[in-house]
């Protein structure tokens, strides 16, 4: 894997690049945009190399964002230390960094988490400052005050922001006085139906009109005028008398279509602080993020600017002096409202690189060693689209997501095959996805000159990122990129569930599509029968035509493989025994194959039906005899070959009898379990909480299917389990 592309921009004699041009004249005319065919695209944020800096910093992360730091850090000229726990002593960010120190045992509590063991490696490798990255130590002011002691700095905010960001009530306080958008609300009990409408008016409509006691919906009304107001109250009212036996009313601002929009900010120690645009981040799960875009298609230039400057007044107000990000709720009237500011380094910080070519780490690190920002706000502006898809290792059909391991037993990064791509990962191939960290493979970026081409880029490089060994959310997410509602913009948090509301099945075919599939497929099997014969016989390919005749092709569904009994009668033929002309005829019609039909590659490019603009890239996952799954459109389709006797045999036989899975509790993933609440001869409730399993740091409660008496519990507090394991079974 080819890693860094910096040496052609670095300059050891110190050539001093005019840090403070105008990066809209630098970009626009003269300089070529990097990005195009080149993996460094962090490099338009030009490097003072004459500017005093840190000799030497070490980053206390792993994984992608300990890669993505210690790539900015040497473009600027230093040295870098990695830390790691054991099982990760040849990982990535290990091989990346110019010295490195174990700091403990696989699980982050031993290690990554432990500030003593960090500080020690400071003071061992002589590091003048240290990177947090995200998560770990990034917002633990006691590990910031002891690295001060010791003389090394932390390249993130002061403490005193951090705590005061860090308190949830504290926050809202500050961002009140600091005149940032509040969630309108009354604080107390509405007394009668007058003071609901005049509550109503005051916060604005709509709201919410929910009982104190309330849960489930019960006793909750949405009021869109006062006419609503005072049915809403009446008729709440009533229902939490019946179903909770206490009436008392609250009303607070309903937010509608809430969408999730942050403002990046950055500020130095010199009271300098600049907005960097918005990030919608709408598209989550769990409150977790799955794609991100900057900007946003729902933000005009007037609430952008609106939006910037509440945060930066919110960052000035609590002394803020690195990267940030400013939290916002919006409703459909492009209302914002502040939810928290996160002070840190943010996950999804790529993309607003990507549109303002601000180098966000090289910003954070020079503020920290003292410097002044070299830009200004009228600098920023905003070029092209960029979208960020979170790869993870998951299952994309258990509820959007579950935690899934593995190693990753091939592994190609589109950057090479797609423009305008940046991926930032931290593993390479043969790499493990283990329990012990975050399950992200990668943050996949795309960027083009609008939010069209940036998507399409960001499909293409789906269909071509090769990752085996590890079940990943990689069906969803293409899925999602081509879904129209989502091409339209018209997103809201509540996205996936109203898209998916039978949770996410899989890409679906279209008849042309499957046709060009059983042929491609099909073309494949006979060049491998035609390969082997070669091979055992000696005997020229002329001698094995026709390959395949009367054959079926029965296409698996991508959720679970099981077949969808579609079937298609086909004949392959290779004209004048030349594997490279291939005819294919799937029932009767001649399907042409223009493209890749070749064995070795991984990814394959075809055109369908013949029409250059309808290009499908295929990749081609295993090849076991009669058997072949593919990966078209982000999804895996098991297509079997099958002589047409044996297939119209099969259309006889019974589907495989289902499990009776209400009786026992699997686990849904590998992970530890935490606590098992259940006993052996106990009887418990549908519903009851069994055991709770820890993988990758989400706690996953496991819960009765059924009302019945525990027969066997087959696991201890502690014990690690496979996916599929059985952990519990009721009688
Ligand atoms: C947005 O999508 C939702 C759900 O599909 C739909 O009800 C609504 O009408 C759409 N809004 C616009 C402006 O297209």
């Amino acid at each position: 894997m080819r890693l860094i592309s910096f040496k052609q921009s670095f300059h050891p004699q110190g050539i001093a690049l005019c840090a403070f041009r105008s990066r809209w004249a630098s970009t626009s005319a003269s300089v070529k945009d990097p990005r195009v065919g080149d993996r460094s695209i962090y490099t338009l944020d030009p490097i003072d190399y004459n500017e005093p800096k840190f000799n030497k910093i070490l980053i206390a992360n792993r994984g992608e964002i300990a890669c993505r730091v210690m790539k900015t850090a040497r473009a600027m000229g230093i040295k870098t230390v990695a830390v790691h726990s054991d099982v990760d002593s040849n990982a990535l960010h290990v091989k990346m960094a110019d010295e490195a120190v174990c700091v403990g045992p696989a699980p982050t509590s031993e290690s990554y988490l432990r500030a003593d063991r960090i500080l020690d490696a400071v003071k061992q490798t002589g590091a003048q400052a240290v990177h947090p990255g995200y998560g770990f130590l990034s917002e633990n002011t006691d590990f910031a005050a002891k690295l001060t002691a010791a003389g090394a700095t932390f390249i993130g905010p002061n403490s005193k922001a951090i705590l005061d960001m860090g308190d949830k009530i504290h926050s809202k306080r500050i961002a009140g006085e600091a005149r940032v958008n509040m969630i309108p609300g009354y604080d107390g009990e509405i007394a009668d139906e007058d003071q609901c409408v005049k509550v109503a008016n005051d916060i604005g409509y709509p709201v919410m009109i929910k009982a104190s006691a309330g849960g489930g919906g019960k006793g909750m009304r949405i009021a869109w005028n006062d006419k609503e107001a005072r049915d809403g109250f009446r008729l709440s009212k009533q229902e939490a008398a019946s179903s909770f036996g206490d009436d008392r009313m609250l009303v607070e601002k309903f937010i509608d279509n809430p969408r999730h929009i942050e403002m990046q900010v950055l500020c130095d120690k010199h009271g300098n602080a600049l907005w960097l645009n918005e990030r919608e981040c709408s598209i989550q799960r769990r409150n977790q993020k799955v794609i991100e875009e900057a900007p946003s298609s729902f933000v005009d230039p007037d609430m952008r600017r609106r939006m910037g400057e509440q945060a930066v007044q919110l960052a000035k107000a609590v002394g803020y002096d690195s990267a940030g990000t400013v939290e916002f709720l919006v409703d459909s009237k492009k209302n914002f409202y502040f939810l928290e500011m996160n002070t840190r380094l943010q996950v999804e910080h790529p993309i607003t690189e990507e549109i303002t070519n601000i180098d966000i780490v090289q910003q954070m690190i020079r503020v920290a060693y003292g410097h002044q920002l070299n830009i200004k706000q009228s600098d920023i502006g905003i070029n092209g689209w960029s979208f960020e898809s979170r790869v993870y290792a998951e299952d994309p059909y258990k509820g959007f997501g579950l935690p899934s391991v593995g190693r990753l037993t091939k592994y190609e990064e589109p950057v090479d095959r797609v423009e305008g791509i940046r991926c930032d990962s931290g593993i390479r191939e043969g790499s493990e996805i283990s329990i012990y960290y975050d399950p992200l493979i990668c943050k996949l970026v795309s960027h083009g000159p609008n939010r069209q081409v940036a998507l399409d880029r960001m499909r293409d490089a789906l269909d071509n990122y090769v990752i085996r060994g590890v079940t990943n959310n990689i069906p969803l997410l293409r899925d999602i990129v081509e879904e129209e509602r989502f091409r339209s913009g018209n997103i809201t948090t509540k996205y996936l569930p109203e898209t998916y509301p039978q949770g996410f099945e899989g890409a679906s075919l279209n008849g042309n599509e499957e046709r060009t599939l059983v042929a491609l497929t099909a073309a494949l099997q006979a060049l491998k029968i035609a390969r082997a014969q070669m091979f055992t016989n000696q005997r020229k390919a002329a001698c094995i035509d026709p390959l395949l005749k009367d054959y079926s092709f029965v296409v698996g569904s991508p959720k679970n493989g099981s077949d969808s009994r579609k079937t298609a009668n086909v004949n392959v033929k290779f004209i004048d025994g030349n594997t490279d002309n291939v005819e294919v005829f799937v029932d009767g019609t001649e399907v042409k194959l223009c493209g890749d039909i070749c064995l070795a590659k991984s990814v394959l490019h075809l055109d369908i039906d013949s029409e250059a603009s309808k290009k499908a890239t295929v990749q081609v996952v295993s090849k076991r005899p009669g058997e072949l799954v593919v990966i078209y459109k982000g999804s895996q389709f098991k297509m079997r070959v099958m002589p047409k006797a044996v297939s119209e045999l099969l259309q006889h036989m019974k589907e495989k009898p289902k499990v009776d899975l209400s009786s026992v509790v699997l686990s849904p993933m590998p992970g530890a379990i935490k606590t098992v609440s259940a006993q052996v001869g106990q009887m418990v409730t549908e519903g009851q909480e069994l055991c709770v399993i820890e993988a990758m740091k989400m706690q996953n409660s496991l819960h009765a299917s059924k009302t019945g008496k525990v027969k066997a519990v087959n696991v201890k507090e502690g014990q690690t389990v496979d996916e599929g394991e059985v952990l519990v079974e009721l009688e």
